[in-house]
């Protein structure tokens, strides 16, 4: 079998797939983490790995930039491939200095300016929200391995370049503190295909002071968010 964007074989993935949103940061994920890790997918270059994880069979593969790349990825997995629990680990940027670079946030729900859910949902307002059992195992896990989490609602913007000034005030007030690309369309294709998703995110730059981690914090907060990650994934 295959879809158009994965050319795996049926039973290819694990339950869970951990989703970067880089194919190289999915290679690098299986070569470092993952034993016995095999390459499922390359269509494209969107690299798919499964492999076990402490015993546990599991996945990772890129989800690409933006809502309809990680649309198009999370609804093959799941419809087609069979996936149940899909984790997004990822970058964010802060709408205010309030939070702090190399933070973890995971994202209890996604709004949005995409169409993407009113497009769904008889164009009224989707709440698309994290399953309520991967982000406590998530929480628990980042609590259990010390690191401090913020919870909360994220926004997944279409525009990296462009999003108005006044919208970081907005979203301020309305406590919409990071800003992320994918997790509002991630969310509402696991409600429609029946699977579950939780993003969980560092804070790579503070957007109004222009703050950014250096390739060297990248390196250790990406470490700190894979061991929650990887933990929360064989739990
Ligand atoms: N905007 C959108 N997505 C992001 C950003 C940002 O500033 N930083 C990291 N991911």
């Amino acid at each position: 079998m295959a879809t158009p964007h994965i050319n795996a074989q049926a039973g290819d993935f694990a339950e869970t797939v951990l989703m970067p949103g880089d194919p190289l940061r999915a290679k690098m994920i299986a070569e470092t983490f993952l034993e016995d890790a095999k390459l499922v997918t390359t269509v494209r270059n969107v690299f798919g790995y499964t492999g076990t994880y402490q015993g546990k069979r599991l996945s990772v593969m890129a989800h690409g930039m933006g809502i309809p790349s990680a649309s198009i990825y999370t609804t093959e997995l799941i419809k087609d491939y069979g996936v149940k629990n899909i984790i997004r680990i990822g970058s964010c940027g802060a709408v205010t200095p309030d939070i702090k670079l190399r933070e973890l946030f995971v994202a209890m729900g996604a709004s949005t300016d995409s169409k993407v859910n009113r497009m769904r949902f008889n164009d009224h307002d989707y709440a698309a929200i994290a399953d309520y059992g991967l982000l406590r195992t998530v929480v628990d896990t980042a609590e259990e391995q010390g690191k401090p989490v913020t919870v909360g609602n994220v926004f997944s913007a279409d525009l990296f370049y462009g999003v108005q000034p006044n919208m970081l005030e907005v979203l301020d007030k309305m406590q919409v503190k990071v800003i992320e690309m994918e997790l509002a369309g991630i969310y509402s294709v696991a409600a429609q295909y029946g699977a579950r998703a939780v993003g969980i995110l560092t804070v790579s730059d503070i957007i109004p002071t222009g703050e950014a981690t250096s390739a060297e914090e990248r390196q250790t907060t990406f470490r700190d968010m894979m061991e929650v990650a990887l933990a929360a994934a064989v739990k």
